[in-house]
């Protein structure tokens, strides 16, 4: 799978070093961090941890872990790609506020959004800070954001404010699946769905969320909710097993009937080793016909 064009200028603040031995080394913006990537089991090509101008560490113990700071840096920042800037800021589970090999699907999305040439209405699940959502809105679509935790929802609008969209988006702080067994109730219809469910979840009143039971019965309620006039259904996936055919043929299954065409992909990232892409994961877009 091709990456999308002009990767280097369009992520020009966001760069991979080096990979290997488990972990990869970032630019974001003039930050470095080291995290882990448990994809990235080759040997790296020199000691990532002793890099010149590295600013942060995450060392993972235990099921969790912790960031080393090494240079002084500002507790967050923020990149850009296009017209949309995201808050970067170190967190728990290795985490950034971003995921940076989105951008294929938000390049995707952009446009087949602009080439319908009509109000498209999205559904984003699991849409944690925003980047799809952005994407989609930059793009004129009306955006409903959802997702479980609150600070991630909230972190979601100020990405949307650092990027002047004002308007367009309705966000909302819930279990996806209750979420859409409500919209179904209540007769809402969207035009396209995209979703980027973790492997285990918990929604805010601690529902349980697991990709391997869950995720069937989420698409083919969520296939409820299309529109008569439906454009696309997105499905991205982290779970490590879960190949793109998999995502592939759930949305084959879950959409039969309607004629579409389904592409499946692994999702990788460039690194600046040339030779090496990192594997991020894997996502399948159905479009309408
Ligand atoms: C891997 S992130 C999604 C990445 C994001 N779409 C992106 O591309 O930047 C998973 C998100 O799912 C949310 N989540 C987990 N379980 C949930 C549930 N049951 N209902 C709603 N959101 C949930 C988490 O709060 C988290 O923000």
């Amino acid at each position: 799978m091709a990456l999308f064009m002009n990767y280097n200028e369009e992520w020009s603040d966001y760069k991979i070093i080096a990979s290997g031995g488990g972990e990869k080394l970032e630019l974001w913006k003039d930050i470095i961090l080291l995290r882990p990537d448990p994809q990235a089991i080759w040997p790296a090509a020199f000691n990532l941890s002793s890099y010149k101008g590295l600013h942060a560490r995450y060392i993972k113990s235990g099921g969790g872990g912790n960031w080393e700071y090494y240079l002084p840096m500002p507790p967050q920042w923020t990149v850009s790609w296009r017209s949309l800037n995201f808050i970067i800021k170190p967190m728990g589970f290795k985490h950034t506020g971003l995921f940076p090999e989105q951008a294929l699907n938000w390049d995707k999305v952009i446009t087949l959004i602009k080439g319908a040439d009509r109000k498209i209405s999205v559904l984003n699940l699991f849409a944690y800070t925003g980047g799809a959502t952005l994407a989609c809105a930059s793009a004129g679509a009306q955006v409903c954001h959802v997702d479980a935790a609150k600070a991630m929802v909230e972190r979601a609008g100020e990405n949307a404010r650092l990027s002047n969209i004002d308007s367009g988006i309705r966000y909302i702080i819930d279990d996806c699946f209750k979420f859409v067994q409500r919209e179904i109730k209540r007769g809402k219809k969207y035009d396209a769905v995209i979703m980027d469910p973790p492997s285990y979840g918990r929604g805010p009143s601690g529902e349980t969320w697991k990709i391997e039971s869950g995720l069937y019965p989420l698409v083919s309620s969520a296939a409820k909710l299309l529109s008569d006039k439906p454009l696309f259904f997105l499905i991205n996936s982290y779970t490590t097993g879960l190949q793109p055919t998999v995502i592939k043929n759930i949305l084959n299954t879950a959409l039969k009937g309607y004629g579409g065409t389904c592409d499946a992909y692994e999702v990788t990232l460039p690194t600046m080793e040339k030779t090496l892409q990192l594997p991020c994961g894997a996502s399948a877009l159905y479009i309408f016909k």
